[in-house]
């Protein structure tokens, strides 16, 4: 998708899309996106700026939670507009004198990307100048284990993202590839799935005369159960 505002096109990439490809210097070292990560989930979001106190209370979240990313065969890696030692500062403050919601002493071990120039945010649609000119929004992309964009969230500046859904959405887009099946609202491992709606009047027909297993409030809305431990098992392997 594309937008022009003030003269400058931004793109945004789509759900579906190849994740748009680029090096970049991190505070753990250069990395080579998304080809590094061939294999795995990766998130990819971003942030304003460093020493902004939204932001700071989002990073030391998701450091937090990395080890539950982890084992969802998911890595994290952070963008800011910023420079690299600017990034090293604010992570060394993070550790060494934030407190927030209970967490302290949290290091960031997982890449933060240094954008000073904004080309890669500017590549993932993460600069929308209405909002600002000069900093990302808080932009989360959810990409495959193929390097294909499966879903995108974006924030503005003064909101602080919910790591529940980041979380929720990531298992449940793993819960779909795995077993087939689409997950309904607020849907948490346990809860009953949604099977694909019928695709022929034969099936619409044998769906509403009783099919093992499925529950259906009508031809087009049917459910299944699907077992948490088998969820949590099949997804949480690593
Ligand atoms: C923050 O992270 O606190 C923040 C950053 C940019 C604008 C507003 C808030």
């Amino acid at each position: 998708m594309e937008t022009t505002q003030n003269q400058e096109t931004f793109s945004i990439p789509r759900i579906g899309d190849k994740a748009p490809e680029f090096i970049a210097t991190t505070t753990q070292g250069e990395i080579n996106f998304p080809s590094d990560y061939k294999g795995k989930w990766v998130i990819l979001f971003s942030h304003p700026a460093d020493f902004t106190p939204v932001c700071t209370s989002e990073f030391m979240t998701f450091a937090h939670l990395e080890e539950k990313f982890n084992k969802a065969n998911c890595k994290l890696v952070g963008l800011s507009i910023d420079g690299l030692y600017s990034h090293i500062a604010w992570l060394r403050t993070i550790k060494e004198k934030i407190k927030f919601n209970g967490m302290k002493d949290i290091e960031v071990k997982f890449p933060l990307i240094e954008d000073i120039s904004m080309d890669i945010a500017k590549k993932y649609g993460m600069i929308q100048p209405g909002e600002s000119k000069t900093q990302a929004v808080r932009a989360v992309f959810f990409i495959d284990p193929k390097g294909i964009v499966r879903a995108l969230i974006y924030y503005p500046l003064s909101l602080g993202r919910n790591f529940d859904e980041i979380y929720r959405a990531l298992i449940a887009m793993q819960t779909s590839d795995k077993f087939g099946v689409a997950t309904p609202a607020d849907w948490y491992p346990g809860n009953d799935v949604i099977i694909s709606p019928a695709g022929s009047c034969g099936v619409a027909a044998e769906r509403m005369s009783g099919t093992d297993g499925l529950e259906c409030e009508d031809w087009f809305f049917c459910t299944k159960k699907l077992d948490k431990d088998l969820v949590l098992k099949e997804i949480l392997k690593n």
